[in-house]
């Protein structure tokens, strides 16, 4: 019902990075990958083909200048449409779908794959630790039409298991975090890759525990690199600690380093690596570009203040005109769009689970307290007859015209000097360590 058909080339833009991507040209400059459409059987990499006039599924679109991150039961299509419906041009990571709930859910596959048309340009997350079930999963995936693949590799997002979603399922992230060298996720990428027509990207973090030496992640990132056809990774630039802090302590307790994303930038130039972790406005997008970043990956601080970041995406990142919508009409749309979603899979999605991407829409607006004190009562008396119509019609009193129908206000300001210390601690220049040569021509 919602599966989606892709898009055609979207009207050329005037990049404000023009320095940016003279000295960084389009993303996937050079990335071939297998033609091979819809396969019928699970194919292993020796079987992938390169052909020379290899489309460039992702170049329809402008390049992942800005991207919001994957996460987990957040960025789900009710967040994702409402995103697209702030900026055209971000490119939406879906949360991550572990391969194996992929493979044993066959026969409901919509439920976790679909997704709108407008919703390109967008990136598939699987992750998994079975070579087999990957392959099935992207193999699934296929029709539904993502632009990009992406592998989760190091996170403790799904270990410690918050998620119910995840839970049970093995926590995959643990022993890939001790597959160092990247062996298993050169053969997960090539899987991947040999199994799908659209580019593959991989999600990692700097290091792990005491393994978090520059060197070690540049090993890791020249295996998975050279032994398979990844050449965009996304370099959540903190380690991840195993000693028994929680995922979301994980996510600000070990320090961001910054400079090890530039240096990865400097060591390899034939990649594209986009920065993520704790990026939080416009404002220090737009730094780490001018700073090299190819691209640039914001997470929470795109879902906690989705209106102040995403809808300066399209004009102050990519030189498009920015999207004339009020607040209210974004409304107006989502509520079309949410009313159309309730109930499509039984009792989901509910009320709840379409408002939810909305609670930080007016955040620091006058009345936002007011309005998510109606939103609580509202919920309490949903019924089977609510809307989402019904629904605004009850809440959105609390909020100030003048909110609703201001146009988009100046971009917040940055931390000036967020990045001021990545180029001074620049690690020493990676050279190729015999072990990881003697590794791939193994
Ligand atoms: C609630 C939550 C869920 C997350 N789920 C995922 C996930 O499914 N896959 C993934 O690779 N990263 C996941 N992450 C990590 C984010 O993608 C991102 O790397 C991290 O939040 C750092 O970026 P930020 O500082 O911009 O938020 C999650 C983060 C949060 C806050």
């Amino acid at each position: 019902m919602m599966k989606s058909t892709g898009h055609t080339l979207i009207a050329s833009l005037t990049p404000i990075h023009s320095v940016i991507s003279k000295k960084h040209p389009r993303l996937y400059p050079n990335l071939l990958y297998c033609n091979l459409t819809k396969p019928r059987k699970l194919l292993y990499p020796q079987t992938c083909r390169f052909h020379k006039e290899a489309v460039m599924v992702a170049t329809r679109y402008p390049p992942p200048w800005f991207s919001v991150a994957p996460m987990m039961e957040f960025t789900d299509n009710h967040y994702r449409t409402l995103a697209r419906l702030i900026s055209k041009h971000a490119w939406l990571y879906t949360e991550m779908i572990a391969a194996d709930t992929i493979v044993y859910q066959k026969g409901d596959l919509d439920k976790f794959l679909a997704f709108g048309p407008e919703q390109h340009p967008i990136v598939l997350q699987i992750g998994g630790n079975d070579l087999n079930n990957i392959a099935k999963a992207t193999q699934l995936a296929n029709p539904y039409g993502y632009d990009e693949i992406n592998f989760k590799f190091v996170s403790l997002d799904t270990c410690g298991c918050p998620s119910p979603k995840v839970a049970g399922k093995g926590c995959f992230g643990v022993r890939l975090m001790l597959d160092p060298k990247g062996k298993f996720v050169a053969e997960a990428m090539s899987v991947i890759s040999a199994n799908t027509d659209v580019p593959v990207s991989v999600k990692c973090r700097i290091g792990v525990d005491d393994h978090d030496s520059y060197n070690e992640l540049c090993d890791f990132i020249y295996k998975v690199s050279s032994q398979s056809p990844t050449k965009h990774f996304v370099i959540h630039s903190r380690k991840a600690l195993l000693n028994g802090i929680s995922p979301k302590e994980n996510r600000s307790i070990p320090p961001l380093k910054y400079e090890y994303y530039y240096a990865l930038v400097r060591d390899f130039p034939d990649l594209q690596f986009t920065i993520n972790g704790g990026i939080n406005t416009i404002d220090e997008v737009n730094t780490a570009l001018r700073e090299g970043a190819h691209g640039v990956m914001v997470g929470r601080a795109a879902y906690k203040n989705p209106w102040n970041v995403l809808a300066h995406v399209d004009s102050a990142v990519y030189g498009a005109p920015s999207s004339t919508l009020t607040r209210r009409q974004v409304l107006e749309k989502y509520q079309v769009y949410g009313d159309s979603v309730l109930g499509i899979y039984g009792p989901n999605p509910n009320v709840r689970e379409v408002i939810r991407p909305l609670l930080s829409f007016f955040h620091s607006e006058p009345g936002n307290g007011h309005w998510k004190r109606q939103v609580d009562a509202a919920f309490l008396k949903c019924t089977p007859e609510t809307t989402i119509k019904s629904f605004f019609e009850e809440t959105l009193a609390a909020i100030p015209d003048s909110v609703l129908d201001s146009p988009i206000t100046q971009a917040s300001i940055g931390f000036p000097d967020v990045f001021a210390d990545s180029k001074r601690l620049l690690p020493p220049p990676y050279m190729v360590q015999e072990e990881a040569e003697e590794l791939l021509y193994a």
